[in-house]
């Protein structure tokens, strides 16, 4: 019976990657190490955000092949398809559905001040679309889809919930409380892991692979793109973000594999080299990293099993998605039969 009280009171979670290329530490460490340490505690849908992927132009067969990794991968880390809402984003068609209402609950003026926005249409000129122009209300359907309490991101997402929040906000202020407001789940000292080669900008996928570690990669490149990691010319291991963003990058790496602070950290290698730093980094990412691998070397053979999972996964998605959908139509008066 307790259980069964346990079971009401849990709060929503959702969360989403998108497959595009290969899946980075940053994206293991800001986010989906994130949805490991909380899935027990939430009722959790993790997507696939595969029509998200559509905003650059993708190869169709990579597009495929990115989308069943990172399910494997989702599984490899530890989410559990009994307890979780494992899916693809295109497979439950709510969310195209809720994104057309909510671009007209959106206005141009903020969609024009988001900054992903801005920075994608300088790297991608010649394909400035209207998709990456609307990205945030397709993710803020995602979230509210889903009566979402909480959701779990890295730094760079955080405009796009609070552009979500404000589009959640102003719905309800005109037809009462339909969706739950969300709040993000952002971790400090690891809401922005850095690229190795340039610390003061992001590590991305889209940048030069040496920039970033795949969750994929072998022991022996990862061991190889850390030593080659760029730090500074002083010599003290200090976490200092702002005047030694190299160094404070790797402590915030390191402690989050370890699940200590990065101050500890600095503290225990205090009085030693950058070499022992990078060195100590690398081991631990590929302490880490080596289950996950190996586990999601027996998954992704198993179409058939992933498959199932997206299957199932799809089914139980859309049978929260449709009562939410229904509830926006019929208060903002489409017809119903
Ligand atoms: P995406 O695929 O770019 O990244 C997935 C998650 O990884 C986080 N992340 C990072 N965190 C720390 N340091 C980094 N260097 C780093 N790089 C990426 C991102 O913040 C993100 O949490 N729009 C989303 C996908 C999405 C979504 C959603 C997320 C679609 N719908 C609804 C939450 C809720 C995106 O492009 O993430």
């Amino acid at each position: 019976m307790e259980q069964a009280n346990e079971t009401v009171q849990k709060k929503n979670l959702f969360s989403a990657i998108q497959p595009s290329g290969s899946i980075t530490l940053g994206n293991y460490v800001g986010a989906l190490r994130n949805f490991v340490l909380l899935h027990e505690q939430y009722n959790c849908l993790f997507c696939v955000a595969d029509l998200h992927a559509l905003t650059l132009r993708q190869d169709p067969a990579a597009l495929r092949r990115n989308s069943a990794s990172l399910i494997a991968l989702y599984l490899a880390c530890g989410l559990d398809p009994e307890k979780n809402i494992i899916y693809c984003q295109s497979h439950v068609p709510e969310h195209t559905e809720l994104a057309w209402i909510l671009n007209c609950f959106t206005y141009m003026g903020e969609l024009s001040r988001m900054t992903q926005f801005k920075d994608k249409s300088q790297k991608h000129a010649d394909n400035i679309n209207a998709g990456l122009f609307t990205y945030p209300v397709l993710m803020a359907a995602d979230i509210l889809l889903y009566q979402t309490h909480v959701v779990p991101v890295g730094a760079d997402q955080k405009q796009h919930l609070e552009i979500c929040r404000d589009i959640a906000g102003r719905f309800n202020g005109i037809y009462g409380d339909v969706f739950t407001i969300p709040e993000g789940y952002i971790s400090k000292t690891t809401a922005r892991i850095m690229s190795l080669t340039d610390p003061t900008r992001k590590m991305s996928k889209s940048d030069a692979e040496d920039s970033y570690v795949a969750i994929l990669d072998a022991p022996d490149v990862i061991r190889r793109k850390f030593k080659r990691a760029v730090t500074d010319s002083d010599a003290e291991i200090r976490y200092d973000p702002e005047n030694k963003p190299g160094v404070s990058n790797l402590l915030s790496i390191l402690s989050a594999v370890k699940g200590t602070t990065p101050q500890e950290e600095a503290q225990a290698l205090a009085g030693q080299g950058y070499g022992a730093l990078k060195e100590a980094t690398a081991q631990a990412v590929i302490d880490t990293l080596s289950p996950i691998q190996a586990r999601y070397q027996e998954l992704i053979k198993d179409k058939e099993y992933i498959n199932r999972v997206l299957q199932e996964g799809a089914e139980k998605a859309h049978a929260i998605a449709f009562r939410t959908l229904r509830k926006v139509y019929k208060k903002i008066g489409l017809y119903q039969v």
